[in-house]
């Protein structure tokens, strides 16, 4: 499983590509404003940070719109992934973008037949919101699953990317279905980490160490 991390801070992305925890990027545009940085400067920042596929969005509502974006952003770096909306006309640049060779992330996909349709299209990617679906009452992680069986049944090879994950249960819930990609924030990814007997293990070790009165370097 392939995780991309949800966020435009350059930093927070920097520690954590020090893990090698760091397949992508995901940027959207409420991303860009909550960093205050101009979309091509970061972006650009970004894709010479991290190898991976590093996703950029669109904001035109047209496809030819979308096409002449994904186009300029594309040209930032050869590891750009097009982001473009599940409409109609996000669609039809999915296809025209793909067909030129480039990456597209079909984004903001809330059902299974929104995923066929991007799949049809040629995405790279699609985008499920499973945080988004959870708060409106319905079960995110069954579109995932959902999506799973239609990929698998027809051999699509657009890579299902679960995106708004707002827990580590949704990292799990989503390995565990087989999604392709995860994209969380920051402190998702990094509370992957944590468990109250790894902390409560390692203080018992530590303490039992020091009555030893060893050091392990001398
Ligand atoms: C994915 O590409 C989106 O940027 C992101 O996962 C949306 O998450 P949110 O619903 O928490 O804003």
């Amino acid at each position: 499983m392939k995780f991309f991390v949800d966020t435009a801070e350059i930093e927070e992305i920097r520690a954590l590509a020090e893990t090698g925890m760091v397949d992508g990027v995901t940027t959207n545009p409420s991303l860009i404003m909550k960093s205050g940085r101009n979309i091509l400067e970061v972006t650009k920042e970004i894709c010479d940070l991290v190898p991976g596929p590093v996703s950029a969005e669109t904001v035109a509502t047209d496809a030819e719109g979308m096409i002449a974006e994904g186009r300029k952003l594309a040209a930032i770096a050869p590891n750009i992934a097009v982001k473009v909306p599940l409409t109609w006309e996000g669609l039809k640049a999915c296809k025209a973008l793909t067909d030129e060779g480039r990456m597209v992330n079909v984004t903001l996909c809330f059902s299974a037949n929104q995923a066929l349709l991007a799949a049809k299209a040629g995405a790279t990617f699609i985008s499920p919101f499973i945080g988004r679906l959870d708060d409106i009452g319905m079960d995110g992680m069954e579109l995932i699953q959902e999506i799973r069986q239609i990929y698998d049944n027809y051999h699509f090879s657009t890579e299902i990317l679960a995106a708004s994950i707002r827990t580590v249960n949704h990292v799990k819930a989503a390995a565990l279905i087989g999604a392709d990609v995860i994209t969380a924030p920051p402190a998702v990814i990094k509370a992957l980490a944590s468990h109250p007997l790894t902390d409560k293990g390692l203080d018992a070790f530590l303490k039992d160490w020091a009555k030893t009165g060893q050091t392990i370097l001398g």
